[in-house]
């Protein structure tokens, strides 16, 4: 008889991974690319508000959202609600032909993005919205200078797993597959907090564009900068400073700045946008994940001097603003303002970050903790021997007890809960998280 765990927030009753779910792994494996899997042994059912579901019955604590997407939570009802109405009106797709649905939700995605953002064009994947920015920043480019082509990008960001996206990314092995290097993309190095802090983050950005001088110049060669709101492995934000000084300098020299707010986006970090917390204006933003909440819905939103730069028909898709992508995308947004989730992810995430400091206090030397609001992630000391297969001990003891945690495959773990969990939740959550780390690091400390 397995140890039963029953609490208001969780239901673990049967062995974990539950009886049936390595056939369904054995039968996906044989099926479907191998470039799907890598995650931990749980084959989900249902998901609804903060817990997700396995095939047994089993009810876990959700600090995953899907990977930042059920910001709302799982199987919103307004969601699902705006979707049945549009089921209900026979309206399914629509292809690029106008619908009131599509005239409401843009309104509405402009008015929330706010910040001089004018105009917006939907697509289904965030490797689009990457995609279509690294398009608009070269457009606006060439159409100054004709190899006005240079877009600054950092090592160690992410932007998705299309071309452009990856020659972005600064994950060289990814992109190995493309077989050459586009010289017109730059990387510089990411200001981590063990490399600089907000006294000396300016040094460091003009110590990293001095380099890139010696081979171009900025004002001629380079049409964009493409920022990820916060490195997202390990939840880290640029110093203040430093993001303050790059827009300075992107405004001198004529340069977009675009960011990927993938995960940051839709109140994940404390405020509607990530990017909020630099106090910049950025010229393109990209989104996705939590912007549909569930429903495959992305976008990128600017200013209107860029986003009308293609010419008609040169930015669009066959599924972009499709009727249940609006529907979905607008329960969204409105589920943010009137359950007030921008200011809940806020509150919430101090309670988290404060508790996930506390367990580290317990344990020194191991782990530092990262990120703003509802996203955070417990970076750990790499020099420990064998970090990433503990860390993988860690996330899946902690599902076992009945906790979702992201394993990234790195020293890091990351916490990001729908912004619609309890502190309650949140509270049986961080206890877990502290005895799954006791029990794996037992030995490590002392
Ligand atoms: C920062 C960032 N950009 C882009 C993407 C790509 O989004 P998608 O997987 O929807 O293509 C992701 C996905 O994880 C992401 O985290």
């Amino acid at each position: 008889m397995e140890k039963i765990i029953r609490t208001k927030n969780r239901l673990i009753f049967t062995k974990i991974p539950a009886p049936g779910t390595n056939k369904i792994f054995k039968n996906i494996q044989k099926y479907e690319s191998r470039s799907m899997h890598g995650q931990i042994p749980i084959a989900w059912s249902k998901a609804e508000n903060f817990n997700i579901f396995d095939i047994a019955g089993n009810k876990f604590i959700d600090f995953t959202s899907t990977i930042f997407v059920s910001n709302t939570g799982h199987s919103n009802p307004r969601i699902k609600k705006y979707i049945q109405m549009s089921l209900k009106n026979n309206f399914l797709h629509s292809y690029a032909y106008i619908h009131k649905l599509r005239e409401k939700y843009l309104k509405k995605l402009v008015k929330f993005s706010g910040n001089g953002l004018e105009k917006a064009f939907l697509m289904s994947a965030g490797t689009e919205a990457t995609e279509a920015a690294f398009k608009l920043m070269r457009m606006y480019g060439k159409n100054q200078k004709k190899r006005k082509l240079g877009i600054i990008c950092f090592e160690g960001n992410w932007h998705g797993r299309t071309m452009a996206s990856q020659m972005m990314s600064g994950n060289k092995k990814q992109s190995e597959w493309i077989g050459y290097h586009d010289k017109n993309i730059h990387h510089i190095p990411f200001p981590f907090p063990w490399k600089t802090n907000e006294k000396k983050a300016e040094k460091f950005l003009e110590n990293s564009l001095k380099k890139l001088k010696k081979k171009i110049n900025l004002k001629k060669d380079v049409c964009g900068v493409m920022f990820e709101t916060f490195q997202g492995w390990g939840a880290i934000f640029y110093p203040l400073k430093y993001v303050q000084l790059f827009a300075k300098i992107c405004k001198k020299n004529n340069i977009l700045i675009a960011f990927d707010e993938m995960q940051a986006g839709f109140s994940r970090t404390g405020k509607n946008f990530g990017f909020e917390h630099y106090n910049i204006k950025p010229d393109i933003v990209c989104c996705g994940k939590g912007m549909g909440g569930g429903i495959a819905v992305s976008g990128v939103i600017g200013k209107k001097k860029i986003m009308d730069l293609p010419d008609v028909g040169n930015m669009s898709s066959t599924n972009s603003a499709n009727p249940i992508a609006c529907s979905a995308g607008l329960a969204v947004i409105e589920e943010i303002q009137k359950k007030k989730l921008t200011l809940k992810s806020k509150k919430l995430g101090a309670y988290l970050h404060k508790g996930l400091n506390n367990i580290k206090r317990k344990f020194p030397s191991l782990f530092d903790v990262y990120g703003k609001g509802l996203i955070a992630s417990m970076i750990f000391d790499k020099r420990v021997p064998n970090i990433n297969y503990k860390l993988k001990l860690i996330v899946e003891d902690a599902m076992k007890n009945g906790l979702l945690l992201c394993y990234t495959g790195r020293e890091s773990i990351k916490i990001g809960p729908p912004l619609t969990i309890t502190k309650e939740a949140l509270k049986e959550g961080l206890k877990i998280i502290e005895e799954s780390v006791e029990r794996i690091f037992k030995n490590e400390q002392n």
